[in-house]
């Protein structure tokens, strides 16, 4: 359906969870998240019915976000029930990849599209770091797992950090050289523990074209600017929210794993869902849409959401 702006929207980024066996900095405080109750997260059941609503509206594309997807419970089984909803096109699923090795071929066989797996560098000591808790062999590992259970078309996001990780992009564009898959940096966003950071950690995503200028343009999917070197068999992707905002062109809706609708990201307007059924769900579902913001206000401020990113799901 088309929100108050105009604007179709037909995606859904539905959190499973705001929990994570990471603690990027960026992202979380480091002693991590309480683990709330059984019952303040939304149940497998919540989350189809949610899902099921949304497509009647017209969700054509459905994403499940964190925290960290994989630690929830039963996410095979929901992605089995998600993937039986007429209307239905596209089922994708966004991890850090640690638990793939185990669960990459029971998704892939429960019906799940596509992966995007989060890879912030390529250096064991700089995951380590960035992560806190995380091996960086254990997200490669991740990664091959996911092509030998079928997911052949991977994009890899990676979150532009100065001083991190901008020495690596030509090491990560490299990556496109051997591989089908879609390289994506993405601008670091200030919101939770990376809002207070130094200016000289948010680059703007046109860096990597300074950085890389035999990259060629080719055409834009969703909100990403898209590229390749020539002759590679992978692309590259930026996706600059703020620098190159997409808000006109933006097409989802969210849903947090405690069962509120956010219409933006960087918005503190949310609409609670969880007690809701059936025609009853479907209109709260159609207000969150047309109540959408119009766009963000991350170039002149941080973002008004007082969430953080583990709650939201990126
Ligand atoms: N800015 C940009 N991306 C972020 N992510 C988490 N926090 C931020 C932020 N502040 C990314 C993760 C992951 C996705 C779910 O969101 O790295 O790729
Ligand atoms: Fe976990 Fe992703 Fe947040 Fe890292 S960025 S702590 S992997 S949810």
């Amino acid at each position: 359906m088309l929100d108050g702006c105009g604007r179709t929207i037909d995606y859904l980024r539905l959190s499973v969870t705001d929990l994570c066996n990471y603690r990027c900095r960026y992202c979380m405080p480091p002693e991590g998240v309480a683990k709330r109750d059984h019952g303040d997260i939304l149940s497998l059941e919540e989350l189809a019915d949610i899902a099921r609503a949304a497509v009647r509206l017209g969700v054509k594309k459905i994403r499940l976000t964190g925290g960290e997807p994989l630690v929830r419970r039963g996410i095979v089984e929901l992605c089995r029930q998600l993937r039986t909803i007429p209307g239905l096109q596209e089922l994708c699923l966004t991890t850090n990849g640690a638990l793939l090795p185990q669960l990459a071929a029971p998704l892939r066989e429960a019906g799940l599209d596509r992966l995007n797996i989060s890879l912030d560098t390529l250096r064991p000591d700089r995951f380590a770091e960035m992560t806190r808790l995380g091996h960086l062999s254990d997200a490669l590992a991740g990664i091959e797992a996911a092509e030998a259970a079928g997911f052949h078309d991977l994009k890899l996001d990676t979150v532009l950090i100065g001083g991190f990780n901008d020495d690596e992009i030509d090491d990560f564009i490299n990556l496109t050289r051997e591989h089908p898959w879609e390289v994506r940096f993405i601008e670091l966003m200030p919101m939770g523990p990376c809002a207070e950071w130094d200016k000289a950690r948010f680059l703007s995503g046109d860096t990597v074209l300074q950085k890389v200028p035999a990259l060629q343009q080719i055409e834009s999917c969703g909100v990403a600017r898209r590229y390749r070197l020539p002759g590679a068999m992978g692309t590259v992707g930026l996706i600059s929210p703020v620098n190159h905002d997409f808000c006109a062109q933006c097409r989802r809706i969210r849903v947090t794993a405690d069962g509120k609708l956010k219409g933006c990201l960087h918005s503190a307007e949310e609409l609670p869902l969880r007690g809701l059924h059936g025609k009853e769900l479907e209109d709260a579902i159609r207000q969150g849409i047309l109540q959408k913001p119009e766009r963000h206000h991350l170039t002149e401020r941080r973002s008004d959401t007082p969430r953080n990113m583990n709650q939201i799901g990126g």
